[in-house]
């Protein structure tokens, strides 16, 4: 054990990890030169493509320093926002992170949110500067703040191009020297945390675990402590990337444990894996809490035929992303579908491509809201996750929206219009911070509604993609919130009804019907279009008749024949009329859905 380390490496998005994890593959001959390819820890071609982590990845790298063979686990992490959980899990497994920083970019709000992650587990730190080689690398200027960032000297930090591997060997010989041994003891009975976990069709789940303490090989009985469940273990082993098993995992190692559970609820993260005659002796490990989705939409195939195949994909999708739930849901214009829950806004993006490439299933997705709730008059609280789910407003007694501590990085070129998107928000200025003399890191706090569409593609277009952002959900809030309804012909729409703040009501409904005049095509009489809150009709639109030529073809012809037409064309917009009933395309609902 005291020749193992674990560690991690930390930064914000695009600042150069999967490249830096490349070379350490390279360097360790973890990889054979002739395999390996760019961001190899990336196993996804979905992560390849968009250049970005989605799965941590475990891989254990051998490395000789002073003629002594080192063993180095190594965590890969997602860097974007929407990932931090799977961050947090693994940051219980390791006893030290790298915090890479990108010279031509310097600290950027995930960097501090990381950072700040790893200090509550004590890891220890080492600081490097990556991409020195580039000729927009601002190396001295990055060094000045991080040195202060993380109250450390400057000569402390290392600077580095993962891309040419200049002083790489370097660094990875500080993880050596600076990163302490995991402890543990073999001795006592088994302790396994669960980090992660992924499905096996013939080897049940496998557990992608630390060990604490204790030992297991295969064979053993194992008992899982939250979930009360048993299982035989049928391998044990580590990743290279890849799983090579192996005879036994021992107490400081990180691996796998193949535990032959079929059922996946019944492995979850943060759960301790002990042996089943030993379970009265242990107490479980302090697991983590599990990740909230916080944003939710509603998924309908494209093809309604492909119910099954989108139920299917959902479940085996959700094997290995414990983030993602989901619920049947039905809408009377869409047909069958889901509603699903994610972490963020990018979550959502990256199931609906996952969908695409790995089960060719296009879909159909609707503009994400948060989920609300609701204290009925009972003192009952109720999450909603979608306007179908809100009561009637006799029973509200009070509605609450989630909250977020907004940390937006921007260098201060850009202040003034990062303060214009943001004090366009509702919400507060909680902080204001000046890292170099051109960084400033602007902390508020604000509804999660307002910062889920469009806000990050704002933010960076507003500052040449050189401001960034992070949040944190800090609880749920009282808000004013109503149930906007909207009304064709009279006749509510559910699948077009959403959750709105009661102020903002009005303006929405506005928009709404509006917009909905666009693209209703227009029907043989007049249609009204209404927005109601509490059955309150708040705007409206009237879609005029468009009467269809129906004269036209006889140019010239005789008048009888006009009439005649003329006649039935009337008879047919009577009929219609009474039977109330105008047929609205789904892409209709689909338009809508998407531009709210
Ligand atoms: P996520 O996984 O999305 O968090 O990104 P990452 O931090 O793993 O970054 P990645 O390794 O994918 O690198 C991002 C981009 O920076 C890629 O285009 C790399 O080629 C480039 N890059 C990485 N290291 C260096 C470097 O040392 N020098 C230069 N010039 N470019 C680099």
């Amino acid at each position: 054990m005291k020749n193992t380390r674990n560690f991690v490496i930390l930064s914000h998005v695009d600042h150069g990890k999967s490249t830096l994890a490349d070379r350490f593959l390279e360097l360790t001959g973890t990889i054979p030169k002739e395999k390996m390819r760019p961001q190899y820890l990336d196993m996804m071609d979905l992560e390849r493509e968009k250049g970005i982590t989605i799965k941590m990845q475990p891989v254990r790298m051998n490395y000789t320093l002073d003629a002594i063979p080192y063993t180095l686990n190594l965590i890969d992490t997602p860097g974007h926002v929407d990932f931090s959980y799977e961050v947090s899990r693994s940051l219980v497994a390791v006893e030290g992170a790298i915090l890479l920083v990108d010279a031509t970019k310097g600290i950027q709000a995930q960097t501090i949110a990381n950072l700040e992650l790893a200090k509550r587990q004590n890891l220890e730190i080492l600081a490097a500067i990556n991409k020195i080689d580039s000729p927009f690398a601002k190396t001295d200027e990055v060094k000045k703040e991080i040195s202060q960032l993380l109250n450390i000297k400057e000569n402390e930090i290392f600077s580095i191009s993962a891309k040419e591997g200049t002083n790489v060997k370097e660094l990875l010989e500080a993880v050596i020297k600076k990163i302490p041994c995991p402890e543990g003891n073999n001795e006592k009975p088994l302790r396994a945390l669960i980090f992660d976990s992924k499905y096996d069709l013939y080897k049940g789940v496998i557990a992608y675990v630390r060990i604490i303490d204790g030992e297991t090989r295969t064979q053993d009985l194992i008992y899982l402590m939250a979930t009360k469940t048993e299982g035989e273990v049928k391998e044990v082993g580590y990743f290279k990337p890849e799983l090579i098993p192996q005879k036994n995992l021992v107490a400081g190692e990180i691996g796998y444990i193949a535990t032959g559970i079929k059922e996946p609820g019944k492995v979850r993260v943060g759960d301790t894996i002990t042996i089943q005659s030993l379970k009265s002796k242990v107490t479980a490990l302090l697991g983590y809490t599990e990740p909230k989705p916080m944003v939710f939409a509603s998924l309908y195939p494209e093809n309604s035929d492909d119910y099954d195949l989108l139920k299917d994909a959902l479940s085996k999708l959700k094997l290995n992303d414990a983030a993602l739930i989901f619920e049947p849901e039905t809408q009377e214009a869409l047909g069958r579908g889901f509603r699903c829950g994610f972490l963020g806004t990018l979550h959502t993006e990256i199931i609906s491509e996952r969908f695409r490439r790995e089960f060719g299933l296009n879909l159909i997705i609707s503009t994400p809201s948060v989920a609300y709730k609701i204290i009925n008059k009972k003192g009952k609280e109720i999450l909603i996750k979608s306007a179908s789910e809100w009561l009637d407003p006799s029973q509200v007694k009070e509605t609450l929206e989630p909250w977020t501590k907004l940390e937006v990085m921007t260098p201060t070129t850009y202040l003034g219009r990062v303060l214009e998107i943001l004090n366009n928000l509702e919400g507060k200025n909680i902080e204001t911070k000046y890292f170099s003399q051109d960084k400033t890191l602007l902390i508020y706090e604000v509804p999660l509604r307002e910062i889920i569409v469009g806000f990050y593609d704002k933010l960076k277009s507003q500052t040449q993609g050189f401001a960034s952002m992070s949040y944190e959900i800090l609880g749920y809030r009282p808000t004013d919130l109503v149930k906007l309804e909207i009304l064709i012909a009279g006749k509510k729409e559910e699948a077009l009804s959403q959750i709105v703040p009661q102020e903002k009501a009005f303006e929405l409904g506005k928009k709404l019907v509006k917009k909905l005049k666009e693209i209703l095509p227009s029907q043989l009489f007049s249609v009204a279009l209404q927005a109601a809150v509490s059955g309150k009709i708040i705007a409206r639109e009237t879609m005029k008749a468009r009467g269809r030529d129906v004269v036209a073809p006889l140019y010239g012809g005789d008048y009888t024949r006009k009439r005649k037409l003329l006649e039935k064309q009337k008879k047919g917009k009577k009929e219609l009329k009474e039977r109330g009933r105008i047929r609205i395309p789904s892409e209709v609902f689909l338009e809508m859905l998407k531009s709210r």
